[in-house]
């Protein structure tokens, strides 16, 4: 789960990183007024959302007083960012900048290790700095049982050059954002900039944290951090049912056994849809090994309640869980549900096919088509998703 900026200072502030003296999130101009006025100094108005890249898009700005600062938030709200709006504001007094650093501790999965980032140019984006000027970023290994102390930090400091004058205060607080990382089950933990100001303190300008939702049983507060609001309400339903569900922006809804059949399905749709005026896929949907009854009916009610739904494929390779339980638990999902309305394309195939295929035939159920192979059950339901629409 990644955190918006104001959270993740909120962590930070509580494992004892400095992030500035005050902060305060608004949702309308006026109040940025009100934030504003309350500090009596310039902010910082910046666009709250879940990407990269905000200052160049025009997401953050300084204001100079309380009418400043409401003119600049009524131009920061609602803007689109990468395709998220803005919403919510973090309104922060205006630190004056020395120097921005660049700083972060991540889980390195391909090594198996975690991995420390530092760089004494900091601010620009990481991306950029890595493919342009590689040297300058330092990335450093972390052994996950020796963690990080006072001398490994200025090690890490040292390489990514941070000035000598720097090193001692700067390491204070990476061994608090590693105290983080540690403490709150982060897979990122992310400071760019990392500045110091004009009397040489060290603050935590800017902060990104990805949660590892794996932990969360450990971390009952966490809860309290995601946004129920930004979620998407199929995927929340979806969710709460325990169901492996991804929104998407197509016509055809999708229910498959298995990540990877359910992913090559999705292709399949997709170029199915070509034929019919560029129909897609509604969804991704892995109801898993077990395609019970109760599951199916969750996985089709969620579908058949996505309003841009206009026709269902279940795609199913029978496996562990052979055919002829799929579609035994398909016809009782009809039965549960009542009325079907969308048609319903459906492909069997694996263990037990030719069982499953007689059950399905034999319950005849409405809007229902039977098909043996991927491809032509595919095409069906993109076409149905066409003239449905
Ligand atoms: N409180 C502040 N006082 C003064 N300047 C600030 C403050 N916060 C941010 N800035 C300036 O704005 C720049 C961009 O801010 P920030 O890093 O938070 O956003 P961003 O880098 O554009 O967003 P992202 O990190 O999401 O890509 C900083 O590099 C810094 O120069
Ligand atoms: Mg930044």
């Amino acid at each position: 789960m990644d955190l918006y900026e104001y959270q993740a200072k909120d962590l930070f502030a509580a494992h004892g990183v400095p992030v500035g003296p005050r902060q305060r999130v608004v949702t309308h101009p006026s109040d940025a007024w009100d934030a504003a006025a309350d500090y009596g100094v310039p902010v910082v108005i910046k666009a709250q959302v879940k990407t990269g890249g905000r200052g160049k898009a025009g997401g953050v700005k300084l204001a100079k007083d309380a009418d400043d600062a409401e003119v600049k938030a009524a131009a920061i709200l609602g803007l689109d960012i990468r395709g998220h709006t803005v919403r919510r504001l973090l309104v922060v007094p205006a630190s004056t900048i020395a120097e921005e650093y660049y700083f972060s501790f991540l889980l390195d999965r391909a090594n198996r290790t975690f991995l420390a980032m530092a760089s004494a140019e900091g601010g620009m984006e990481i991306e950029e700095l890595a493919a342009e000027r590689p040297e300058a970023l330092a990335r450093v290994p972390v052994d996950a049982n020796e963690g990080v102390d006072l001398a490994r930090a200025k090690e890490i400091l040292t390489a990514g050059g941070f000035p000598e004058p720097v090193l001692d205060r700067a390491a204070e607080v990476v061994v608090r954002l590693w105290d983080t990382f540690v403490a709150e089950d982060a897979t990122l933990v992310e400071v760019n900039p990392l500045v110091r100001d004009e009397d040489d303190r060290i603050i935590a300008l800017d902060g990104k944290v990805t949660l590892d939702e794996n932990a969360a049983f450990r971390h009952p507060a966490h809860a309290e951090l995601v946004d129920t609001e930004a979620e998407d309400p199929l995927e929340s339903a979806a969710k709460a049912k325990g169901l492996n569900y991804v929104k998407l922006d197509g016509q055809v809804g999708i229910i498959g056994n298995g990540a990877g059949l359910v992913m090559s399905t999705l292709d399949v749709v997709a170029y199915a849809g070509e034929e019919f005026g560029g129909v897609k896929p509604a969804n991704f949907l892995d109801i898993g090994g077990g395609a019970s009854a109760e599951i199916m009916a969750n996985g089709l009610g969620i579908i058949l309640s996505d309003p841009d739904v206009r026709s269902v494929f279940v795609n199913v390779f029978g496996g562990i869980t052979a055919c002829d339980a799929v579609a035994n638990g398909i016809v009782q999902a009809f039965q549960l549900l009542g009325t079907v309305t969308k048609p319903v394309v459906v492909r069997l195939d694996g263990n037990n096919a030719a069982e499953g295929r007689r059950i399905l035939d034999k319950a005849s159920l409405p809007g229902l088509t039977r098909l043996d192979t991927m491809d032509e059950a595919a095409r069906t339901a993109a076409e149905l998703a066409a003239k449905g629409a």
